[in-house]
């Protein structure tokens, strides 16, 4: 991290906008957007799912945490990262210690109707019944967002809220 600023960092389930939001937030603040998934795919010439397919949920895990680690140590910056990212918990140490967290959530209904509008793009949810598979890891997952410094509720919010919400925490 440089220039005194610090990252801000969005975590939350799958379906909960990181990424739209985070978009946003960094074009409206005029500062870099960086997106774990994104920066990996880019890397590897592939998609996550093939990744998956190859190597398997151990090895992308890793390099997830790889990939969190090179975002953080690049100037100030929007981040936006996989649902799946707080699971280990160095990663979570890093965020905490190196931007201001911010936990998106919604509930299970709306979230199982956006992936379900999204690209068959999530490995997780391939060739599984969506509702039982989002409400098992939603389960799994419980607590796993709650070290984030902010936590806001995008179920009923409309994306210009909360993306007004968002900008705020550049500091
Ligand atoms: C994952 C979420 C995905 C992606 C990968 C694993 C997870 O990102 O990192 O498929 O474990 O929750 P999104 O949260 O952007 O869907």
């Amino acid at each position: 991290m440089q220039d005194g600023k610090r990252h801000l960092i969005l975590i939350g389930f799958m379906g909960t906008g990181k990424s739209t939001v985070g978009k946003a937030v960094a074009e409206l603040l005029q500062v870099p957007w960086r997106d774990t998934d994104l920066s990996l795919e880019t890397e590897w010439g592939h998609s996550i799912p093939e990744y998956f397919k190859r190597y398997g949920e151990n090895a992308f895990r890793q390099a997830e945490t790889g990939m969190l680690a090179k975002c953080l140590a690049e100037k100030p910056a929007v981040i936006t990262t996989g649902g799946g990212i707080v699971l280990h918990p160095g990663n979570r140490d890093l965020m905490i210690q190196n931007g201001y967290v911010i936990h998106l959530q919604a509930d299970a209904n709306t979230i199982i109707k956006r992936v379900k509008q999204d690209d068959p793009k999530r490995p997780l949810l391939a060739g599984n019944q969506v509702e039982k598979k989002v409400q098992e890891l939603m389960q799994e997952r419980e607590g796993y967002y709650d070290f984030a410094d902010f936590t806001i509720d995008t179920t009923a919010s409309s994306l210009q809220k909360i993306i007004n919400e968002v900008v705020q925490y550049w500091q």
